[in-house]
């Protein structure tokens, strides 16, 4: 496993990291929780994800208990939370980032995580209502307090980042480093064009996220929506449109022979183009079995056979041209 700075910080982080969204408490219980972080720690996994709202709270329950089970070395390892949805649908409670649900959010999430501090916290969306002020002060104060390390933001906007910043800058403030945009070969926007600027100039983190577009990029979806597999859940009925769009998947299809004559997978070459890109500081991915995760760890030793011929091969497949790709 080889390690990136997360932005300008001290802190370094696997390339491939692990999330929880979707699979803790809805198709993973403890013991594959622990089954399934044991396979990414001893690959060499340093940093896990979570949030507050994923699976209405459990999945931080679940992987407070997995933790629990593993006995790490909490020097070990980076684990996140984040907020913005909330868990209950009531005013001051839900889509805001005011600084008393950001407080009360933090206090949740160590009880439920069984943590004195997480590493990295996330505002889990942009919130236009809050001043942005009040955001950074909060974050800051989470910081101060010790609950939490670092913080961060995902799917803001760069002009939104940027004003965090330089709030933070003129009230010399904790600033946030890391951003958590989608991003894979589908979703490219968060991180081409003014993006790119926006990550040179202030060296700001990446933790990116749903690599494998929920499971298109697997190619497990060409023959409909597979038993037991995040398309066929309850509750995610909003997916299926995108795992069985015929144009999405004739461009997965595309992409079997570049993976053959790689000798990878399809995730595996799916993940390691996601780590192709110098912005990333890592991979979040997921799994709902410890296979997924043995398979995925390998992504790494396909990065460096990933060639620019190979990477405009798989523009080409995508239809981005470069100056599409640079705007
Ligand atoms: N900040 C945000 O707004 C945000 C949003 C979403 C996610 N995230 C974070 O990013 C993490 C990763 O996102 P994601 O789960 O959507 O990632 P993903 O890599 O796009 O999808 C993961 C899913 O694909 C399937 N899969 C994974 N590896 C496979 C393999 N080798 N073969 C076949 N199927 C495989 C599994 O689903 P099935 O087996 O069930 O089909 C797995 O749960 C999340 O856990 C979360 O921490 C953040």
């Amino acid at each position: 496993m080889k390690y990136r700075h997360l932005g300008r910080t001290g802190i370094q982080v696997s390339e491939l990291s692990f999330g929880s969204w979707v699979t803790f408490h809805n198709q993973a219980d403890v013991k594959a929780a622990v089954d399934m972080m044991a396979a990414a720690y001893e690959a060499g996994v340093n940093f896990f994800d979570n949030a507050e709202v994923y699976a209405g709270g459990k999945s931080e329950t679940v992987m407070g208990n997995a933790l629990k089970k593993l006995k790490w070395r909490r020097g070990s390892y980076l684990i996140s939370t984040k907020f913005y949805w909330g868990l209950h649908n009531n005013v001051n409670e839900k889509n805001t980032l005011n600084r008393k649900r950001l407080i009360e959010g933090i206090n949740g999430s160590l009880e439920r995580l069984e943590l004195d501090y997480v590493d990295l916290i996330y505002c889990h969306r942009p919130d236009k209502t809050t001043p942005v002020e009040e955001t950074v002060w909060a974050m800051h104060n989470i910081i101060e307090w010790g609950k939490a390390l670092y913080w961060g933001t995902s799917e803001w906007s760069a002009s939104e980042i940027v004003q965090a910043i330089e709030i933070a800058e003129r009230h010399h403030l904790h600033k946030p480093v890391v951003e958590q945009p989608e991003y894979n070969m589908f979703e490219r926007r968060r991180l081409t064009g003014d993006y790119e600027r926006f990550y040179k100039d202030y060296g700001y983190g990446t933790t990116i996220w749903s690599p494998l577009a929920s499971g298109l990029l697997t190619g497990k979806y060409q023959g409909g929506i597979p038993e037991n597999s995040r398309g066929s859940l309850n509750g995610y009925d909003w997916l299926k449109d995108n795992l069985t769009d015929k144009e999405k998947l004739a461009k997965v299809a595309a992409l079997e022979p570049v993976a053959k004559e790689l000798g990878c997978t399809l995730p595996q070459l799916a993940l390691a183009w996601c780590l192709k890109n110098p912005f990333v500081s890592t991979v979040i991915t997921g799994a709902s079995r410890v296979e997924q995760v043995h398979e995925n760890m390998k992504a790494s030793e396909v990065v460096d056979k990933i060639t620019p011929e190979l990477l405009a091969r798989i523009d080409n497949i995508f239809g981005v041209t470069k100056e599409e790709d640079d705007d």
